[in-house]
């Protein structure tokens, strides 16, 4: 059984600590260090889990332990990423034994697939792909680094999404298309021609509205640059 740290205390990080949890009941896989957050989680949320704050993020430099992301900003997790890999830390990847993959599905390292989620069939995703609660994702997709698909999400056959793309909750994407890297779509939108990077896209169908909020390049969102 290898070390974890969950990186983010926050509510998403609490919903990785109840994946573990059930991941764990099925068969003990992860033995659970705590947590590292720059801020101050709240203790008594933790405590629920028997774990507590255990450091900022640059902890994770000096423990042997595998990480996993709770952290929902794609851009976020890109950097915490980018620093962890930097220490030689290894990204463990957590499925919840009631999510649903089919054959041919290559999750990338750190990846995060939820409760009733769902990926059917040849479908691939980068590095700490996040596939939250009751989001679907149909066959041959091929889902970048750091995307985040919120509950709910829809996104049917044959799709591409670019490194840190969002797809909102409730959101969906209707076959074959291809969503560029650092776009989010809106909750609720309904996508039907490609998108182009970097843009929110919102309504039905989906129009971008506006570009997205920060930039990889511009982004130090956890201050380690
Ligand atoms: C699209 C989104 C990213 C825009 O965020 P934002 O830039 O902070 O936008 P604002 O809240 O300032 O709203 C700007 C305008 O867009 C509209 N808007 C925001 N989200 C919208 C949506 N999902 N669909 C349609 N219109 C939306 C607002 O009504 C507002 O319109 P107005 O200018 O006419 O008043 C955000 O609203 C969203 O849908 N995020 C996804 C959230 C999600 O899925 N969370 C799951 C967490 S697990």
């Amino acid at each position: 059984m290898k070390d974890l740290v969950v990186v983010g205390g926050g509510g998403h990080g609490r919903e990785l600590l109840e994946l573990l949890a059930a991941v764990n009941e099925e068969r003990p896989r992860h033995r659970l260090l705590g947590v590292l957050d720059d801020g101050t989680p709240d203790a008594e949320l933790l405590a629920a889990f028997r774990t507590r704050h255990v450091g900022p993020v640059r902890r994770l430099a000096e423990l042997d332990a595998e990480y996993v992301i709770g952290v929902g900003s794609p851009v976020a997790r890109a950097a915490i990423d980018r620093a962890a890999s930097g220490w030689g830390r290894t990204p463990a990847t957590l499925v919840h034994p009631r999510a649903v993959l089919g054959g041919r599905v290559t999750l990338g390292p750190g990846s995060v697939v939820c409760a009733l989620a769902s990926i059917t069939t040849n479908v691939r995703t980068g590095r700490h792909a996040h596939v939250n609660i009751a989001a679907t994702v149909g066959h041959d997709c091929r889902l970048g680094d750091y995307t985040t698909l919120a509950p709910g999400a829809r996104v049917s056959g044959a799709v591409t999404l670019g490194d840190r793309v969002t797809i909102g909750t409730g959101a969906v994407v209707i076959q074959g298309l291809g969503i560029g890297a650092g776009t989010t779509v809106g909750a609720g939108a309904v996508v039907v021609r490609d998108l182009p990077a970097e843009v929110v896209a919102v309504g039905v169908p989906a129009r971008p509205r506006g570009l997205a909020a920060g930039s990889v390049a511009a982004a130090d969102p956890v201050g380690m640059a």
